[in-house]
């Protein structure tokens, strides 16, 4: 047998280039996205992804709480057809979910936000642009011809938000996602610890160390310009004017008013992501918000708070028949998201697991990141017995009590 045989005989063992990417030919899953994210990272950027606020306690719950809620399912039914598609903000999209906004998106990937919304448009789920991305609303919407919504932070300065809506608004974004659980600063200690500086790592012995044992990511950050957040720069000259902006949207200023400006500016679907309580919830649709999103930014601001998923029921029971209530938290599986649908979210949001694709392989990671997840909801749904999202409801989950799962459960690791 010669070389040539040899080198046949090994390329026939490995397994198809699944995705389109030699990177992902072993990738089954988003805990698999994670592992080769966790090895492509410096450790301060990677404190910075999977990182939550304080003890972390609210960002293991996230994922405990979905261990604890048990599917109901039925049999015998015929779901040869099973269709994931819905409707969303009035965006339609192929599976109930949308890319969550991610801030400094190019810290992961020198294609940031670009190849998520790239990946995003080709799966027909919607992208949504962080206000601190690092590619313009413009830049980005001229790459992506799916649907896009826009995540505003609630600045007490007017005239920036005006700005923004309105680039937002010519550039054709459909929806306006504003985030209100951050009036103040999270403490992060992970990236305390790290010494991350945002949205550009700060250069230091440790970072230089860090960035060596990664050449690969370090070779791109080295070689593209510098990151920096996108849209604030009419503030003043970048970085400066972006770090500033950014500072003061964590003042604690804002309150309910301001929202009620942002509803009078905006009049596509707008919808208000950070709530927890059923009574705020009550406030925004008071408001005229169109959905809320049931979130703890991941596990990342305030920490102690419930799951997310816990969170849900009794949002939805106090505003499920005025407004769409999406959520986000913990979502790394399909038979999470049919969770969610089933406890009477209309649709989820994605946020660390496509990073975790967009720092693997870029486009082709958040692709398969959202492919993963696609298909697991497809089987989990006719597992269920369930051929249509409309369909799912409460009596596809046997314990509603799991709600409250996670408080004093033994908390999983992030999956590896
Ligand atoms: C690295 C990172 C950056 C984030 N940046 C933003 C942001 O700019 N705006 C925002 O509203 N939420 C932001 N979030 C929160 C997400 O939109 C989402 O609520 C959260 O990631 C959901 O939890 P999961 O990561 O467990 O899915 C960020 C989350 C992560 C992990």
């Amino acid at each position: 047998m010669n070389l040539d045989e040899i080198k046949e005989l090994v390329r026939l063992g490995r397994p198809p280039d699944r995705f389109g990417d030699r990177r992902l030919a072993r990738v089954y899953s988003v805990a698999d996205l994670a592992r080769l994210a966790r090895r492509r990272l410096p450790a301060g950027v990677l404190g910075y992804l999977e990182g939550g606020g304080e003890g972390e306690v609210t960002l293991r719950r996230n994922l405990a709480a979905f261990e604890e809620i048990e599917l109901q399912p039925r049999v015998l039914r015929d779901v040869s057809a099973i269709d994931t598609a819905t409707t969303v903000l009035g965006t339609p999209l192929a599976h109930p979910f949308a890319l969550a906004p991610i801030g400094s998106a190019r810290l992961f990937h020198h294609e940031g936000e670009l190849a998520s919304a790239r990946a995003a448009a080709r799966a027909r789920v919607a992208f949504t642009l962080s206000s601190s991305g690092t590619y313009s609303i413009e830049r980005v919407a001229s790459e992506s011809d799916g649907p896009l919504w826009y995540q505003l932070y609630v600045w007490k300065d007017r005239g920036l938000c005006a700005d923004l809506v309105e680039r937002a608004r010519s550039a054709g974004y459909r929806a306006l996602v504003v985030t209100v659980d951050t009036t103040l600063r999270s403490k992060r200690e992970r990236e305390l610890r790290a010494g991350i500086t945002l949205p550009t790592p700060a250069l230091s012995l440790a970072s230089v160390l860090d960035g060596a044992l990664h050449p690969g990511w370090s070779w791109h950050f080295l070689t593209s310009e510098a990151i920096r957040f996108a849209n604030l720069a009419p503030l003043g000259s970048p970085p400066a004017a972006g770090m500033n902006a950014m500072a003061r949207s964590f003042e604690g200023l804002t309150t309910w008013d301001d929202l009620a400006w942002i509803r009078d500016a905006w009049d596509g679907p707008l919808a208000v992501k950070g709530i927890l309580s059923p009574e705020d919830a009550v406030l925004a649709a008071d408001i005229g918000a169109d959905a809320v999103v049931v979130s703890n930014h991941g596990g990342r601001q305030l920490d102690h708070v419930p799951a997310a998923v816990a969170a849900l029921p009794s949002v939805v029971e106090a505003v499920g028949a005025r407004v769409e209530v999406l959520v986000d938290g913990g979502i790394r599986r399909g038979s999470d998201v049919l969770v969610a649908l089933a406890l009477g979210a209309r649709a989820c949001l994605l946020g660390r697991a496509h990073v975790y694709g967009l720092a693997a392989a870029g486009e082709a990671g958040v692709s398969a990141a959202v492919e993963i997840l696609a298909d697991e909801l497809r089987i989990a749904m006719g597992l269920c017995g369930v051929s249509r999202v409309a369909d799912v409801d409460a009596s596809y989950v046997a314990d509603r009590r799991g709600t409250a799962a996670g408080a004093g459960a033994q908390p999983p690791p992030e999956p590896t």
